[in-house]
C-alpha cells in the first residue's frame, strides 16, 4: 500500500548534515549586528536565497496576511525591503505600521523572527532601489495594479516597456523602500545534541536598549 502523505511527511528528516554552533555568550548587545553576521554566514555557506523573507502584516480589519519579499539591506537601525505602497501590503502597512519578518535558512537550521515598526525610507533610497532593477522588472512593476486581476496583459506590458525605454530614470511614486525598526528579534538555531537554541532580544521602550533572554524551545 502506498504511504499516506502523513506517513511521508512524518518520515522526513528535518535537519541533516553539519549545523553551525550558536554560542549565545558571544553575541552582541544589539540584534542587528548579529543578523548581519548570520546573513554573511548564510551567504558564505551558499544558503539558497538567504535574502528571501516573509513579511506578515495586518490591515485595519485585524486579519493577517503574509508574503515572501527580498531583504534589501540591514543597517544599524533597520531591516529594509521594497514594494509598491499602492498594493495590499502597502495599504495594510499604512493602516497598521507594524509587521513581522521571518527568515529561514534550512541548510543551517536557522530562523530569525523580527517584529517591529514599519516606516517609509527616504525617497532617494526608494528611487535607487527601483532603478537598480532590470528594465523588465521595472516594466512589470508599473504595468498593472499589484495584486489586482490581470486585464489587457500584452498591451499593458508593452506600454510599460516602452515607458521604461523612453524614460530610463522613471520611478513610480508608489515604489517605496520600507524599513522595519525592530522591537523584538529572535535567533533560533537547531543543534544536534541540544535540539535547539533560542535567543530573543527585546527593546526596552524607555531606554531604547536591548535585553536578551534564552527561551525554552
Ligand atoms: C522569492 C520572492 C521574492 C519576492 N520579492 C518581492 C519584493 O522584493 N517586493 C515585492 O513587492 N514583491 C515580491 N515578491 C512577490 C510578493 O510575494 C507578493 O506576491 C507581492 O508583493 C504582492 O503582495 P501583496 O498582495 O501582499 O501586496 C516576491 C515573491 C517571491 C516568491
Amino acid at each position: 500500500m502506498d504511504a499516506t502523505l502523513r506517513d511521508r511527511l512524518r518520515a522526513l528528516r528535518v535537519f541533516g548534515g553539519e549545523l553551525p554552533r550558536f554560542d549565545t555568550d558571544a553575541t552582541p548587545a544589539a540584534p542587528l549586528p548579529l543578523l548581519v553576521d548570520w546573513l554573511n554566514e548564510a551567504l558564505d555557506a551558499g544558503v539558497s536565497q538567504p535574502h528571501a523573507m516573509s513579511l506578515a502584516t495586518t490591515g485595519a480589519d485585524g486579519i493577517p496576511d503574509n508574503r515572501t519579499l527580498l531583504l534589501k539591506d540591514v543597517d544599524a537601525e533597520a531591516v529594509w525591503f521594497a514594494s509598491l505602497s499602492s498594493g495590499p501590503k502597502g495599504r495594510e502597512i499604512a493602516a497598521n505600521p507594524h509587521a513581522a519578518l521571518l527568515l529561514y535558512w534550512r541548510e543551517q537550521g536557522r530562523q530569525v523572527r523580527i517584529v517591529g515598526r514599519v516606516e517609509e525610507g527616504p525617497r532617494e533610497v526608494s528611487e535607487a532601489d527601483f532603478l537598480a532593477r532590470s528594465p523588465n522588472a521595472r516594466a512589470s512593476a508599473i504595468a498593472g495594479e499589484q495584486s489586482e486581476p490581470v486585464v489587457d496583459r500584452d498591451a499593458r506590458v508593452e506600454a510599460a516597456r516602452e515607458k521604461i525605454a523612453a524614460e530610463p530614470e522613471y520611478v513610480p511614486a508608489e515604489w517605496v523602500a520600507y524599513r522595519v525598526i525592530p522591537d523584538s528579534v529572535e535567533f533560533w538555531q537547531a543543534e544536534r545534541e541540544r535540539d535547539q537554541v533560542r535567543l530573543r532580544y527585546l527593546r526596552d521602550a524607555a531606554t531604547g536598549g536591548w535585553s536578551r533572554d534564552i527561551l525554552w524551545p
